[in-house]
């Protein structure tokens, strides 16, 4: 039986509408949910909303009306917005739930029991945004050192949890534990920040100051600090939304995904809480970076908030949820722009996988008489073992080793799962099926070609369904590929598809979407020069309306050329070292080709060159040509030959 799964996301506060940040960390945690459903792990996915504390209290009496109406109005909007994203949460918490505040007082209540909690005057500077006290050396100019707003001195009694006593036990527990937080860098920041002393906590907020909280059970003038309320939230579900025996199924969380800037309340006051209550900690805290939106920090007094909502309405759930974690590591921080998600939307969905599921369509429609024809084991060589390789391996190996969850690599899971689309399309052009379509002996090839072009596609809506269930479900139905999406997808073997299935065609899975109002028309100099990592100048591009000669246009040497070995530029993300091979010679040329190509998937594929560019050097290689590619900013696509060409025809 596979292990128990339980992933968490924060429970956000119900002080505003939801954000791309809230969506973010949700779809990661979807996606995670997902994976491990489909092979066979009993999964718990809670989250939910932190509805007390200042914060709350303040955006209540700004809308002027009472807290609870407050939480209640808003809670619906993150309800809709997980359904909009198509979020399988197994739970939603909300911390006004009864049963949750009754737990956070039965954890308060265990801890003063055991002589963790006892009550003290306090004076220290108090940051009312964080809800938190900072000591004199942490408070710079004035100023709270995390969200750089001005302290307040403040004096009070409350109620302090003796967090120092566990501050020796956390260090070593993170010390044996190096997956505990993840990235590795943020676990040397938590081990940085208890270099210094660790204070107690104080717990409670006197009901004269904050009244929206969780009353203590020792003491009914006070409230509940937010956060000691909010963190027992990963707890308290398992107890009464959870199956039976939730907490001794789930218990200890498998991954606690939070953002960067709540990782010390997870880290150290999380655990330390847990560690005085005699439990296990989670297995992995990861924290994930922060979005900017066209490099500036999102904020309402900006106006740039990304709204979720408006995103899945103009490019549908599934383009988005790819986008967030295709475009930047999940550790780190990203920038958000249209343009690039335009970009990611017609290069990687339209271009490539809903050009591979549309063309597998229309030739099965065209050549098949409608209906998947049976492959034949003479005409099944090579290349179909090649594609069974990279399908296979991507579902048994690759995928579960970039998600593992000490791990999470969302990027390369996709980045990986995309080499098989293009290699699905590479197929389809080497092998030519509209040219064997014409040889009516060849029908037994064609039908093979076609067949395991199918394939590629079942394994590849198995890859997709825990990013993009739509798309995944949607290709199921076209191709009638008879995936369930459930456990019992777990055991699929590449030509176990029964043939016969009649396809149907559906809308286009994602349109491609016009950019020309956005992007200016770039010159034909432009065009040919700006992917392939040759300087190019715009200075000296001829105006739009000016034409050449024929000659002119005969002093550029084109050639066919297949690409031999490709691999990364070290210290580049765009660069890629190619090495081409045009007949009579083989040349080094460094392409500006990678952000959009994982080297491997290019091997053996036939591009078109620059042959007589003066050679150039590019982050210190030589590069001796040049790679044609459509696009502007972005590659787009690599120029290449449809037909079987030997290296070093000239194109003309
Ligand atoms: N209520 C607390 C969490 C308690 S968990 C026991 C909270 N809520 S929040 O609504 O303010 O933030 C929730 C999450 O949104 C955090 O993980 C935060 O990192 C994330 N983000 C907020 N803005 C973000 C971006 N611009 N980019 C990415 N994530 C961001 O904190």
């Amino acid at each position: 039986m596979p292990a128990p799964v339980y992933i968490t996301t924060p429970i956000y506060y119900v002080n505003d509408i939801p954000h791309i940040g809230h969506a973010y960390t949700t779809i990661a945690a979807d996606v995670l949910a997902r994976f491990h459903r489909l092979r066979g792990h009993p999964v718990f996915f809670l989250t939910g909303l932190d509805e007390h504390g200042q914060k709350v209290q303040q955006a209540a009496a700004k809308a002027g009306i009472d807290p609870q109406t407050h939480c209640d109005q808003l809670a619906p909007r993150f309800i809709e917005l997980w359904k909009t994203l198509t979020i399988s949460h197994d739970a939603f918490i909300r911390t006004t739930d009864p049963t949750h505040q009754a737990i956070v007082q039965q954890c308060l209540q265990a801890l003063y029991d055991r002589g963790l909690i006892y009550q003290a005057e306090y004076t220290g500077w108090y940051c009312t945004f964080d809800e938190r006290f900072w000591t004199e050396k942490d408070v710079v100019r004035g100023l709270c050192p995390d969200c750089q707003r001005p302290v307040e001195r403040l004096s009070e009694r409350n109620y302090f949890f003796r967090m120092s006593r566990f501050h020796q036990p956390l260090l070593d527990y993170i010390h044996a534990h190096p997956t505990f937080i993840r990235p590795t860098t943020r676990s040397n920041e938590v081990v940085g920040f208890l270099q210094r002393p660790l204070e107690d906590l104080s717990i409670s907020r006197p009901k004269t100051r904050v009244s929206w909280g969780i009353e203590l059970p020792f003491d009914s003038d006070y409230v509940t600090y937010v956060w000691f309320d909010a963190l027992v939230n990963y707890l308290s579900a398992l107890d009464y939304l959870a199956p039976p025996e939730g907490r001794a199924t789930f218990w200890p969380a498998t991954v606690h995904l939070v953002g960067k800037d709540i990782l010390t309340t997870h880290a150290v006051y999380w655990s330390t809480i847990l560690m005085a209550l005699n439990l296990p900690l989670p297995r992995t805290i990861f924290a994930h970076g922060w979005w900017t939106v066209e490099g500036e920090k999102m904020s309402k007094s900006r106006g740039n908030v990304v709204d979720p909502f408006a995103m899945v309405k103009e490019f549908g759930a599934d383009a988005f949820r790819y986008f967030l974690l295709r475009e930047v590591p999940f550790g780190h921080d990203g920038d958000f722009s249209r343009e690039s998600l335009i970009s990611r939307i017609n290069s990687d969905l339209a271009n490539g996988l809903g050009n591979l599921v549309s063309r597998t369509v229309t030739m099965i429609q065209r050549f098949a008489k409608g209906r998947i024809p049976a492959p034949v084991t003479a005409e099944t060589g090579q290349l179909e073992a090649e594609l069974q390789q990279a399908a296979t391996t991507l579902l048994q190996e690759k995928l579960p080793t970039h998600l593992e969850t000490t791990r999470l690599e969302f990027h390369r899971a996709l980045e990986a799962i995309w080499g098989v689309v293009q290699l699905g399309n590479q197929y389809i052009d080497r092998t030519a099926p509209w040219v064997l379509a014409k040889d009516p002996g060849r029908q037994a090839r064609l039908n093979t070609v076609l067949y395991h072009t199918v394939e590629t596609l079942r394994f590849l809506s198995l890859a997709i369904a825990p990013f993009m269930p739509t798309t995944a479900h949607a290709i199921n139905a076209q191709l009638r590929l008879g995936l369930t999406f459930s456990h019992a997808d777990d055991t699929v073997r590449w030509g176990e598809l029964p043939p016969g299935q009649p396809v149907e065609k559906g809308a286009a899975l994602f349109p491609r979407i016009s950019t020309e109002a956005q992007i200016p028309t770039t010159s034909s100099k432009e065009a040919l020069s700006s992917h392939t990592g040759q300087p190019h100048s715009t200075a000296s591009a001829p105006p739009h309306d000016s034409l050449i000669t024929i000659e002119d246009f005969q002093r550029i040497h084109l050639k066919v050329g297949t690409i031999l070995q490709a691999e990364r530029v070290p210290k580049s993300h765009k660069l890629l070292k190619l090495q081409v091979d045009l007949g009579t010679e083989q040349r080094q040329i460094i392409a500006g080709i990678g952000k959009q190509y994982a080297p491997e998937t290019l091997i053996g594929r036939t591009v078109v060159i620059v042959a007589n560019l003066k050679p150039a050097k590019l982050m210190g290689l030589e590069s001796q040509g040049m790679v044609l590619a459509a696009g502007d900013e972005e590659v787009k696509g690599l120029v290449t030959i449809q037909e079987p060409v030997e290296p070093g025809t000239q194109v003309k």
